[in-house]
């Protein structure tokens, strides 16, 4: 059961969301045009395929997370919006942590749980379905959080950061990339149009983080809408390869960010829990 708190209105944004994403997560192996185009376009060359993903997580994204998230091995790494968890595995296996993974879609829940298998670390990691608001995991149960690419869509972003606040310890540390919003235009667009917030330093801030860095990711439009642009005109391929109700949940998101432009920066963030 996906785990939700807030008003009727985000809980059924996230409905809409969780069942987006699952009909993606339950396609998105059958298809190898979308994964070699994903692979081309946002992982980049050198992206080890085996944690392949579908944010636009680069190698370097995860070089800089893993240092800042200064984990030691063993302790207890939180993966927000993880989706199907390539990059929070690779990030549990490079510091040794034990991974928590949580995320709205179920499919994606499933999925990750066979992979970390797949990938040895079926006794590193586990995933659980949940919410950036409510996650289900205990108060300071957390050395490290993290997340990809995901935060843009929780409905709610203070209590997403008040969330994450709770089941970090006291220095723990919540490292993070996301895209900020354009208000303004993302006000025009559905689910991005219910918390479209332009900068996570206040929420982050009221949660009770400290900041420790704030940094735009340099050239992150170009790869965004190149990835999207070429996806968009494979469509047939992918219909072939994953069917309409999948490539419709796909595709209508990624029309949205070219003609819509709703982002205004893609972020990376790292912030201590006081
Ligand atoms: C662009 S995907 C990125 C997934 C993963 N981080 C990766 O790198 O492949 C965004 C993910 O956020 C999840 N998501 C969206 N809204 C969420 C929410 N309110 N709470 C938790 N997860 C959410 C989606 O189910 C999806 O798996």
């Amino acid at each position: 059961m996906t785990s939700q708190s807030g008003s009727a209105e985000d809980n059924q944004a996230t409905a809409v969301v969780a069942a987006g994403y699952d009909a993606v997560y339950a396609a998105v192996d059958k298809s190898p045009t979308l994964r070699r185009l994903w692979h081309e376009g946002a992982e980049g060359p050198d992206f080890p395929e085996e944690f392949g993903h579908i944010s636009f997580t680069t190698l370097a994204d995860l070089r800089r997370t893993a240092s800042e998230l200064r984990l030691a091995s063993g302790d207890t790494l939180a993966g927000l919006g993880c989706g199907m968890a390539g990059p929070a595995l690779w990030l549990a296996r490079e510091t040794g942590a034990n991974l928590i993974g949580v995320d709205l879609s179920a499919v994606a829940v499933e999925k990750a749980t066979t992979r970390a298998v797949a990938l040895g670390l079926g006794a590193q990691a586990e995933f659980r379905v949940g919410s950036f608001a409510a996650t289900g995991l205990a108060d300071e149960s957390a050395d490290g959080a993290t997340s990809e690419d995901a935060l843009q869509y929780a409905p709610d972003k203070s209590a997403a950061m008040r969330e994450v606040a709770r089941i970090l310890r006291p220095g723990g540390r919540f490292v993070f990339t996301a895209f900020e919003l354009d208000a303004a235009r993302a006000a025009l667009l559905p689910v991005l149009s219910a918390d479209p917030v332009e900068d996570y330093r206040p929420c982050l801030a009221d949660a009770g983080f400290d900041l420790e860095a704030y940094e735009e990711i340099g050239g992150w439009p170009e790869p965004t809408i190149a990835t999207y642009s070429s996806i968009i005109a494979a469509r047939e391929d992918l219909v072939r390869e994953m069917g309409e109700v999948a490539v419709a949940a796909l595709l209508s998101e990624m029309m949205m960010t070219v003609e819509g432009r709703p982002y205004r920066s893609r972020v990376l963030v790292a912030a201590t829990r006081k």
